[in-house]
């Protein structure tokens, strides 16, 4: 056998000792009986003068080169050994990993929230499709077809002549079409606009819409239904202010307005230096609308509102960025338990 086999095989024995090695000390035998002075590797380098000059240089760097693999195994397995025991034993006072439990979403939250206060006034919960047709999403709100009030809405449409509904409204034209009143109903809901989406606009979100008709239904009692909805979800303490507003399907029309959450009325840049936010539309529901859905405006008056379920999280929960309800960022939404 010649030199630069012998080293080959030695290499392959080795390496193979070395890595079965169990102990310290064994290893340190190993690296004795290879590398030591009297060791094999040592005393193949030795041999290497008797050899032709053109064998000695090929044996020569192959030894050397055996060396090097040699010491570098036996410094990786001299770390695994010294490396303190992985720790087997069960310690039942050591933390868990916890489970993560999901939870409805934040908007579904919101959105049971606003019901669960509703019923408890009285409303029952009606729901109405999507996608709508020009009659329930505007003609029977009493939107002429050229009214420049539509311009308001930025309106999607799909094939023949439907639409996607800009907000939860048509579905009173819906209700108001099929019952006699008295009617008390509220309607939860996704509605889209052709908006740029922004922190503060999206092409979809949600709305809860509600009314009710019946006899002598008056301004007073839309203002009351409101306030007490306001304190129940935002809490006791809340400054609100009802202001004019115009809506074609309500006359009078008002918009609500809460004190700013975060600067506590003083002016920044969330509330544009006004102090108020505003929450949702409202009004006394126009004649037209009665009349055109087949109801005696002359005998039944109504009030209806219509409010943003996003706006209102956002604003109860702190949220600076509507677009947060729609990433699904579970580091987000895991917030709402
Ligand atoms: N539909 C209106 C909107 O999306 C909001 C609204 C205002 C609804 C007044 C109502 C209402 O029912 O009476 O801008």
């Amino acid at each position: 056998m010649s030199l630069l086999e012998d080293v080959t095989h030695l290499q392959e024995e080795a390496l193979g000792q070395i890595s079965k090695a169990e102990s310290l000390e064994s290893l340190n035998q190993l690296r004795v009986t290879y590398l030591g002075r009297k060791g094999s590797l040592t005393a193949i380098l030795k041999g290497l003068k008797d050899l032709p000059e053109e064998d000695r240089k090929r044996a020569g760097t192959a030894a050397n080169m055996c060396r090097l693999a040699l010491e570098e195994e036996i410094k990786t397995a001299q770390q695994k050994l010294s490396a303190p025991a992985e720790c087997s034993v069960f310690d039942p006072t050591l933390p868990g990993t916890a489970n993560y439990v999901g939870v409805a979403h934040i908007t579904t939250q919101s959105i049971r929230e606003m019901c669960r206060i509703f019923y408890g006034m009285g409303f029952e919960i009606a729901r109405g499709p999507d996608v709508e047709t020009d009659h329930y999403n505007f003609e029977g709100l009493n939107f002429p077809p050229d009214h420049p009030a539509r311009d308001m809405q930025d309106t999607l449409f799909v094939e023949h002549g439907r639409l996607l509904r800009t907000h939860t409204t048509p579905v009173q034209v819906r209700e108001l079409e099929k019952r006699k009143p008295p009617i008390k109903i509220i309607t939860p809901g996704k509605c889209f606009r052709k908006e740029a989406v922004s922190s503060r606009a999206h092409v979809a979100f949600h709305q809860v819409d509600g009314f009710l008709i019946d006899d002598g239904v008056t301004m007073a009692d839309l203002k009351g239904a409101l306030v007490a909805f306001c304190k129940a979800f935002f809490g006791e303490g809340l400054k609100i202010k009802f202001r004019p507003s115009f809506f074609p399907f309500t006359e009078p029309s008002a918009e609500v307005d809460i004190e700013c959450f975060l600067c506590s009325g003083a002016g920044c840049t969330v509330c544009k230096n006004s102090g108020w936010l505003e929450i949702l539309g409202c009004g006394m529901i126009d004649p037209n609308v009665l009349e055109m859905s087949g109801h005696d405006s002359e005998r039944y008056t109504g009030y209806a509102f219509g409010i943003g379920v996003e706006r209102l999280a956002m604003l109860k929960y702190k949220i600076n960025d509507i677009r947060l309800f729609y990433n699904n960022d579970i580091r987000f939404l895991r917030q709402f338990k």
